[in-house]
C-alpha cells in the first residue's frame, strides 16, 4: 500500500485483524451473551443477525467508503462531505472519549486479575470476593488504569502498521485459540448444559428463574440494536479513521462481511465460553439462578473468577488465561477508540502545515483520558462514594434514579451507546441517503469490489437503517431513562426533523 505521511495498513489481513479486534471487546464477552439469554435465546440471535446484515453492514461499508474517500477521520470527513451536517463529526469526538473513560479502568482490572490467578496457580486460589476488595480499593484501581493506559499509549504511538495492526495480527489469532481452550474446559463443567439453554432456547430464562419476566418487544430491538452498534465498533468514527488508512483497491464490502461474521461468531463463542461456566459453577455451589450475576463487570470480575476458584490447582492457569483473552479484546478495542482521537488531531496538524508528530499527540489524548479515568477508577466504578455520579441524589433524595445518573459505567453508556451512537448512525444514514445521495459512497465502495449491490445499499441507507434508528433510539431512551412515551416521541420528532432537513438541503445541492 501506499505510504503517505499518516501512515497506512501493511496488509488487507492487517487492517482486517485491526478491524475485528476493534470489534471484539468486552461487548462481546459480558454483554452479547446475556443479552441473548435475557431477551429469548434463539429469537433474539436472529433479530441481531438481521440487524447486522440490513443496518450494521450497510453502516459499516459506508464507514469504510467515507474514511476512505476522504483520506480523514470523522471530523474533516464530514466536513469534506456534508457542509450542513458536518456537525456529526463531533460526535465522533466525544463518544470514544466518553467510553475511554471507563473502558481503560475495566482493562485495569483484567491485568490485576491475570496478576492475582497467576499468582494464585501457587496457592491461595482468590475467589469472586476479591472483585469487592478491588473496588474499594482505590489506589489499586487508578494504578491499573495507568498501566492499561500506558500500554495503549505505546502501541497507539508505534502507528497504523507499526503499532496498531501489529498488535493485533498476532494478538487476535491468540485470543481465538484461548477461547477455544477456555470453552472446552466450560463446557466439561457438570450443569453447562443449564448455561446453555439459558443462552439459546427462547423463553427458558423466565422459565427456569433467572429473570422474572421477558423484556418487551420494543426493548429487545433495542437491546439488539445498541449491542450490534457498540460491538461492531458502529457510528463512533472508529471505522471511518481505519477505512482513511485503506487502500483503493481493497474490496469494502467482503472486508465489512468477514467483519460482521468474525464478531457476531466471537460473540457467540464468548458465551459458550462464560455462560455456561458461570450458570454451572452457581449451581453445584447451591446458589439460585436468578442470584447468579450473569453480565457486566460482576460477571467478568466476581462470578467467574468463583469458577477458576473452584476448579481447584487448575483455576488459577485457566484464570490466568482468560483474562489475558479479555486483556487482548480490551486493548484492541481501545487502541482504536484512541485511534480516532489521535487521527483528528494529526489531520487537524496536517491541514495547518504542521508535521504529524504522533508520539505528542498520542501522548496528550492518552494523559487527557487518564485523568478523567482515574476519577471512575476512584469511585470503583460507582461503588466508593469518592467520586459520585448520583450526586443529584445525594442532594435531594427523591431525585428519580434511572441508568443515566446510578453509577460512572451506566452514566457513559447511557450517553454513548445509548443516545451519541444510535442517534449519530440514523443522521448518517439520512445525510447518505437523502443529501449526499446512496452513489456519493456507493460509487466509492464500487472501487475495488466487482459485484452489484446497489439496489441493496440504496434500500439499507434510505429507508432500513434510519426507521430501524428510530425504534432503537425509542427503546433506548425508554430503558435508560424510564420513560416510554418521550422514547418514542423523541425519537420520532428526530427522524422527521432531520429527514426534512437532509431531504431539502439535497433539494438544495441539485439545483445549486
Ligand atoms: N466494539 C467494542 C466492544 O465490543 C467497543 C468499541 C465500540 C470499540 C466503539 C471501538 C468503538 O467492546
Amino acid at each position: 500500500m501506499e505510504n503517505n505521511k499518516r501512515g497506512s495498513w501493511g496488509s488487507n489481513f492487517g487492517f482486517l485483524m485491526a478491524a475485528i479486534g476493534s470489534a471484539v471487546g468486552l461487548g462481546n464477552i459480558w454483554g452479547f451473551p446475556y443479552k441473548m439469554g435475557k431477551s429469548g435465546g434463539f429469537t433474539f440471535l436472529l433479530v441481531y443477525v438481521a440487524l447486522a446484515i440490513f443496518v450494521g453492514f450497510a453502516i459499516m461499508c459506508s464507514e469504510f467508503a467515507l474514511g476512505r474517500k476522504t483520506g480523514s477521520g470523522p471530523i474533516a470527513a464530514y466536513k469534506q462531505y456534508t457542509k450542513r451536517f458536518s456537525g456529526i463529526g463531533w460526535l465522533a469526538l466525544l463518544a470514544p472519549a466518553l467510553i475511554m473513560t471507563f473502558y481503560s479502568v475495566l482493562g485495569g482490572y483484567c491485568i490485576y486479575y491475570i496478576g492475582i490467578n497467576a499468582a494464585g496457580i501457587f496457592g491461595g486460589m482468590p475467589g469472586g470476593e476479591s472483585f469487592g476488595a478491588l473496588l474499594s480499593n482505590p489506589w489499586m484501581g487508578i494504578g491499573m488504569t495507568l498501566l492499561f493506559m500506558v500500554i495503549c499509549y505505546f502501541i497507539n504511538r508505534g502507528g497504523i502498521s507499526g503499532g496498531i495492526e501489529k498488535f493485533n495480527k498476532i494478538g487476535m489469532p491468540a485470543l481465538f485459540v484461548m477461547l477455544v481452550i477456555i470453552i472446552i474446559r466450560a463446557l466439561t463443567l457438570a450443569n453447562a448444559v443449564e448455561g446453555l439453554k439459558f443462552m439459546f432456547v427462547p423463553g427458558y430464562a423466565v422459565e427456569a428463574g433467572f429473570i422474572e419476566e421477558a423484556p418487551s418487544l420494543i426493548s429487545v430491538l433495542a437491546t439488539a440494536g445498541g449491542q450490534m452498534f457498540f460491538s461492531l465498533s458502529l457510528a463512533m468514527g472508529a471505522m471511518i479513521t481505519y477505512g482513511s488508512y485503506l487502500g483503493k483497491h481493497e474490496n469494502l464490502p467482503k472486508n465489512s462481511l468477514v467483519i460482521v461474521i468474525c464478531d457476531s461468531l466471537v460473540a457467540l463463542m464468548a458465551g459458550l465460553a462464560v455462560i455456561p461456566a458461570a450458570v454451572a459453577n452457581g449451581i453445584n455451589n447451591g446458589i439460585a439462578v436468578a442470584d447468579i450475576k450473569l453480565s457486566g463487570p460482576n460477571l467478568l470480575f466476581s462470578t467467574l473468577q468463583d469458577v477458576f476458584h473452584n476448579m481447584g490447582p487448575l483455576g488459577g492457569i485457566f484464570g490466568f488465561i482468560f483474562y489475558i483473552l479479555v486483556l487482548i479484546a480490551a486493548i484492541s478495542s481501545a487502541i482504536s477508540l484512541i485511534e480516532v482521537i489521535v487521527t483528528m488531531i494529526i489531520d487537524r496538524n496536517t491541514g495547518k502545515g504542521k508535521g504529524p508528530s504522533r508520539s505528542k499527540i498520542t501522548a496528550v489524548v492518552c494523559v487527557l483520558i487518564t485523568a478523567v479515568a482515574c476519577l471512575v477508577a476512584a469511585d470503583g466504578l460507582g461503588s466508593t462514594g469518592i467520586a459520585p455520579i448520583n450526586l443529584l441524589q445525594k442532594i435531594n433524595p427523591d431525585f428519580p434514579m434511572a441508568m443515566w445518573n446510578d453509577c460512572w459505567l451506566d452514566f457513559m453508556d447511557t450517553w454513548s451507546e445509548g443516545l451519541a451512537m444510535p442517534i449519530g448512525a440514523m443522521i448518517m444514514a439520512l445525510v447518505i441517503g437523502w443529501e449526499q445521495g446512496p452513489n456519493s459512497l456507493y460509487n466509492e465502495i464500487k472501487i475495488g469490489y466487482k459485484g452489484n449491490m446497489h439496489l441493496f445499499y440504496v434500500i439499507c441507507i434510505r429507508f432500513l437503517v434510519p426507521v430501524a434508528m428510530a425504534f432503537i433510539t425509542a427503546g433506548q431512551i425508554s430503558d435508560f431513562f424510564g420513560n416510554v412515551t418521550a422514547g418514542y416521541i423523541i425519537a420520532g420528532v428526530l427522524l422527521v426533523v432531520f429527514f426534512a432537513l437532509t431531504f431539502l438541503s439535497g433539494r438544495k445541492l441539485k439545483k445549486g
